[in-house]
């Protein structure tokens, strides 16, 4: 029985009207934005008190605003551990109920992805099961999911595709309830529900984090993924900057903004790989482009955005409206100042690209040590690609017994016609010949970024829960120096020799003349090659072997890397979960603005990612010991 201070559609009615009445009332101030354009419609849908007026006063304190954020309000009523399902305080269901009504129905209880392989579960369903199964390295059905992610071994393993169904199936370390945003509003009320009953709030996009930053056991998530808005402007103005730029909702994807780029004609600064959330996670941690070593990050581009604060509000952030978190929200991490609906990028004008793969190895003619010898003349040559406006990304890797493999996957030439792109190759690919390696470019010229870039980039696998990744941004300093240069070389070829494969990009990415500084880690500012490695372990490893490899790669094999640049960092979103004092690693010198800057606009610490600044105060304790998302979140 519908209780009678309640009526939901009512409700939603209201909520709606809110916005209907602005637009009718012709007060354009409401749908236009302090970054000087129109708000996109999603965002004219915004919170109002009013709504709270037709709920009883129990449960209208739920969604309330909060203080404004500049205010230091102590936070007094949840200390402790964040209220977890099972727990007294955990909302009752008729307060879900309440919630995803004034949602207008668009709150999802959470089944995880791979459900219908298990039997234990009501979507049991072995047809449904396969075709998980087949997708399940495809990144396009995670990010379409509400809450699934692309790292499932940080989520907690806890239901993965089987073929054996009576194998249980949990929701571990995925949120418990999920909403399919497609407005402001509705972020709002999330914002508030979750701060005021002190229950863990995630932000999930795409779900690409390598860290587990978008999910979270008994969490409410906030699915940004469907606000795919996208509105170019040829002459927009702001702080200086008077040019071409793009508005992007926060689930805009890799792809889709290169496929606006080359409709409209001009290049945006995203990330090679295909479904990342340009607008969302990626850009707020940095962002690495194939545009990065002539524009620097993606988050330099950034100009202003819409974002919904703790407290609820929704607000403009530019750099005349507030400095601080114009500053902090570019680089310095997802998940922990707000969520962000849109951002303003710049954008750059339409640009040509050589693409060239090709690969080369050790065999019967090939020693090892000439192998390396054409590995030392690549690394040798890292400041001047990089100098010439280059990305490339390549893969070393041991094929067995002293015998490697090298791999460019590709060589990204912005700017350079074949022909440009063979003399800018010439004193490395000299070296290769006169050590008699074989090898055979295939390089093509493209005039524009996204054909360039689809031909170049293949579709990344994705989940596998056998593996984890770790990184390092080493530093231009390494180059200039003959025996750190040697060091590096040693360590590199240490770790491939080990076993550990190398996936690098030699690029740089300075912060252009004339751009406004940020928040994004100095170490990129240095750098002139992201390198990546990984650990795997076989299939039904125990938790504690697992553990123990993870500490050794983390301790042992990164260790070798940092000791070659100690005071350079790594890349957050490419990282080791347990990167050691992470704070000084992925955020360096900004790590003591941001952490102020997190107090102030987030004094209850509603927002919690793992390795996110602020994360330091807080501790999952998961249920395997293995450093997942899988258990309670507690202040430590
Ligand atoms: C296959 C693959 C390829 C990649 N390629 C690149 C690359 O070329 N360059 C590069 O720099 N990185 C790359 N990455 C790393 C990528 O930048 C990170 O995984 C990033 O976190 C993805 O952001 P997302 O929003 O897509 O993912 P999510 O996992 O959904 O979100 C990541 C984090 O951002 C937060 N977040 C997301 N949206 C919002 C929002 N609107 N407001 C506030 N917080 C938000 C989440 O809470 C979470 O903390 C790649 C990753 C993968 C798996
Ligand atoms: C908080 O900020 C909002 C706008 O961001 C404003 O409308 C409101 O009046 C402020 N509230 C207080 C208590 O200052
Ligand atoms: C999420 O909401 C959109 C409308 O904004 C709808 O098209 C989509 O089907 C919803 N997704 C899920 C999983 O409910
Ligand atoms: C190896 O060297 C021999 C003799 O120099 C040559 O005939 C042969 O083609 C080479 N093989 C490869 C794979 O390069
Ligand atoms: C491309 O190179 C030309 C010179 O060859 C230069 O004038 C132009 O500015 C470059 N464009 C970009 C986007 O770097
Ligand atoms: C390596 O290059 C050769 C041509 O030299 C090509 O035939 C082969 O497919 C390449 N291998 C890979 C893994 O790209
Ligand atoms: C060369 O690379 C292009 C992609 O840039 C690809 O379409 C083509 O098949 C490749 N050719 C060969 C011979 O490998
Ligand atoms: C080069 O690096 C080594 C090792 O870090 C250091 O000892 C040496 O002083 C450096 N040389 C110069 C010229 O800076
Ligand atoms: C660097 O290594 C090379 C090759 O091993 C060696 O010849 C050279 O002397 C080394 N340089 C320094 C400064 O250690
Ligand atoms: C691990 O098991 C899964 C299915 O259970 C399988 O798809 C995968 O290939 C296996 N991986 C390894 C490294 O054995």
């Amino acid at each position: 029985m519908a209780p009678s201070w309640f009526t939901g559609a009512v409700l939603s009615a209201l909520l709606l009207a809110a916005s209907g009445n602005a637009a009718v009332a012709g007060q354009k101030f409401s749908s236009f934005s302090k970054a000087g354009t129109p708000l996109f419609n999603s965002e004219t849908v915004q919170l109002t008190e009013k709504v709270f007026t037709n709920l009883n006063s129990n449960h209208a304190t739920l969604f309330k605003f909060g203080s404004n954020g500049t205010d230091h309000q102590p936070r007094s009523l949840f200390t402790g551990c964040k209220v977890f399902p099972g727990d007294l305080s955990w909302p009752l269901p008729i307060v879900w109920s309440i919630f995803d009504d004034l949602l207008g129905g668009a709150l999802i209880r959470t089944v995880p992805l791979a459900a219908s392989c298990y039997s234990s579960r009501p979507e049991y369903n072995q047809h449904k099961c396969e075709s998980i199964s087949s997708q399940w390295t495809d990144s396009h059905i995670h990010a379409a999911d509400p809450a699934s992610v692309m790292w499932p071994l940080f989520e907690g393993r806890s239901c993965l595709p089987t073929t054996n169904p009576s194998e249980s199936c949990s929701l571990g370390g995925y949120s418990s309830y999920t909403v399919n945003v497609s407005n402001v509003a509705q972020i709002q009320l999330a914002v508030n529900f979750a701060r005021n009953a002190g229950i863990r709030l995630v932000v999930k996009n795409t779900g690409h984090d390598f860290n587990g930053k978008s999910t979270g056991a008994g969490a409410l998530g906030i699915w940004t993924h469907n606000l795919k808005d996208i509105e170019y402007y040829e002459n927009f103005r702001i702080s200086g900057y008077h040019g071409p730029a793009v508005k992007m909702g926060a689930g805009v994807q890799a792809y889709e903004i290169y496929e606006k780029g080359k409709e409209l004609g001009f290049t945006a600064v995203g990330g090679e790989g295909k479904t990342v959330g340009v607008a969302g996670g990626y850009v707020l941690g940095g962002g690495h482009s194939p545009m990065s070593s002539i524009y620097g990050l993606a988050a330099d581009q950034v100009l202003a955005l819409e974002v919904v604060l703790a407290n609820g509000r929704f607000v403009t952030v530019t750099e005349k409206s507030d400095p601080g978190l114009f500053w902090a929200l570019r680089g310095g991490g997802g998940g922990t100042y707000g969520v962000v609906t849109s951002v303003i990028s710049r954008v750059h004008p339409k640009v040509g690209v050589t693409v060239s793969t090709f690969n080369f190895s050790t065999s019967k003619n090939i020693s090892t040590e000439t192998f390396w010898a054409g590995m030392r003349s690549y690394l040798n040559r890292f400041p001047a690609h990089a100098d010439a406006g280059t990305y490339a990304y390549f893969w070393v890797m041991s094929t067995g017994k002293n015998s490697f493999t090298f791999l460019m996957n590709p060589f990204f030439a912005v700017n350079h016609t074949v022909s440009e792109f063979n003399t800018l190759m010439k004193p490395w690919f000299h070296d290769l010949k006169a050590l008699g390696i074989p090898f055979k470019p295939n390089s093509t010229y493209y005039n524009n970024f996204h054909d360039a870039w689809a031909a170049g980039f293949p579709l990344e696998t994705v989940a596998s829960s056998v593996m984890m990744t770790g990184s390092r941004l080493f530093p231009r300093a390494n180059w200039e120096n003959a025996t750190k240069l040697n060091a590096t070389f040693d360590a590199l070829r240490a770790t491939i020799s080990a076993g550990y494969p190398l996936l690098a990009f030699n690029m740089k990415a300075e912060l252009p003349k004339g751009y406004l500084p940020n928040s994004a880690n100095p170490a990129f500012r240095q750098t002139l090659m992201h390198a990546i490695t990984s650990t795997s372990w076989a299939n039904g490893t125990s938790d504690a072997d697992i553990k123990s490899k993870m500490e050794h790669f983390t301790n042992d094999i990164l260790g070798k890397w940092r000791t070659t640049c100690p005071d350079a960092g790594a890349y957050m979103s490419e990282s080791d979960i347990s990167e050691p004092h992470f704070q000084q690693a992925f955020y360096g010198s900004n790590y003591a603005r941001l952490y102020r800057l997190k107090q102030r606009y987030d004094p209850t610490s509603l927002f919690y990612a793992p390795t996110g600044v602020g994360s330091e105060d807080w501790a999952v304790k998961s249920v395997d010991g293995l450093p997942d998302q899988n258990g309670r979140l507690c202040r430590v």
